[in-house]
């Protein structure tokens, strides 16, 4: 079976995902390729690959899981025994259930995962006071990318007489984080459940209201309409997945997030993590 064209899907807010896809797309065999971005299109017709194609699946981790805006916006395609490349990308702590989540998910819609990755982005809650996984994907992680995609080119697609080889990711190699870091965090996260029971608060990003120059970037940038244009100072709770595109995104620095998981995250999740794959 000879892989004739590529598809990628990718849901990426903050950009890393996308970066990501990109430079293992790279290490492949250039062929015709088509680019469908779900961070701001919410597509409402079917799309169906044929099994000819290759898929590729690029999303981020959020709470060990794919954003459940991400699946929505997926929900509607489909592939007709398809390869697919599954790639989750996480903020340096763990992706947890991500890539078996979005195995089911695109199995479910006829697409039989090839290869799957783990992959490194900054973390969105990362600022200057919680540096976390600062500037990543770098160009190291870029160079891995690549050259798992040509690795996998090489080993696996290229001339495949019947169907490549399906993949599981239950086989993913784990992660693996210091006892006493993860003791912390997990201390942390139990700490500030109990005290959410007893007083809810949450909290969404923000500009003060006479540091806000009503650029409008951060409409734009929003993949969820949660910032009204002459509004941009707020957020609209009910709309806002807390992605932080707005705030990297905000040209004078002023919309900020100040989400409680930036302090441990940062202190327990300074290791550096590389590369995670199977194919
Ligand atoms: C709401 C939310 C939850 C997150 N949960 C996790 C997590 O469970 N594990 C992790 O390592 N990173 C987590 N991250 C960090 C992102 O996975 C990481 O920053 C990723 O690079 C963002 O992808 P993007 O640039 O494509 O938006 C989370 C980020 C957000 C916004
Ligand atoms: S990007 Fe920043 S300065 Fe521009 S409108 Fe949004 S919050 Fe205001
Ligand atoms: S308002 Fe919320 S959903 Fe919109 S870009 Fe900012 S963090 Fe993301």
């Amino acid at each position: 079976m000879d892989i004739e064209k590529i598809t990628t899907f990718c849901f990426s807010p903050t950009g890393t995902s996308r970066k990501n896809l990109l430079a293992v797309l790279s290490g492949l065999k250039e062929m015709e390729c088509q680019h469908v971005d779900v961070t701001y299109d919410n597509p409402s017709q079917m799309k169906t690959l044929k099994g000819e194609d290759l898929a590729i699946f690029s999303v981020p981790v959020y709470g060990g899981h794919v954003p459940p805006v991400a699946l929505q916006r997926l929900d509607k395609v489909r592939g007709e025994v398809t390869p697919a490349i599954l790639l989750v990308t996480y903020g340096n702590r763990d992706y947890e259930k991500a890539l078996n989540q979005l195995e089911d998910f695109v199995r479910e819609r006829g697409f039989i995962p090839v290869a799957a990755a783990a992959m490194i982005g900054e973390h969105s809650y990362s600022n200057a006071q919680n540096p976390i996984a600062v500037g990543r994907p770098d160009a190291a992680d870029l160079a891995s990318a690549q050259e798992f995609g040509a690795k996998l080119w090489e080993e696996k697609l290229s001339g495949c007489v019947d169907s490549p080889r399906e993949i599981s990711t239950r086989q993913m190699p784990k992660v693996k984080t210091p006892w006493q870091n993860m003791l912390r965090f997990v201390w942390f996260v139990l700490g500030y459940q109990r005290q959410q029971k007893k007083n809810p608060v949450k909290i969404y990003p923000f500009a003060p209201a006479d540091q806000c120059t009503h650029c409008g970037n951060c409409v734009g940038l929003c993949p969820t309409q949660a910032i009204a244009v002459g509004k941009e100072e707020v957020t609209d709770p009910a709309r806002c997945i807390r992605c932080c595109a707005c705030v990297k995104g905000c040209p004078s620095g002023v919309r900020t997030f100040d989400s409680p998981f930036a302090a441990p995250l940062s202190k327990n999740f300074q290791m550096r993590r590389e590369l995670l794959y199977i194919y």
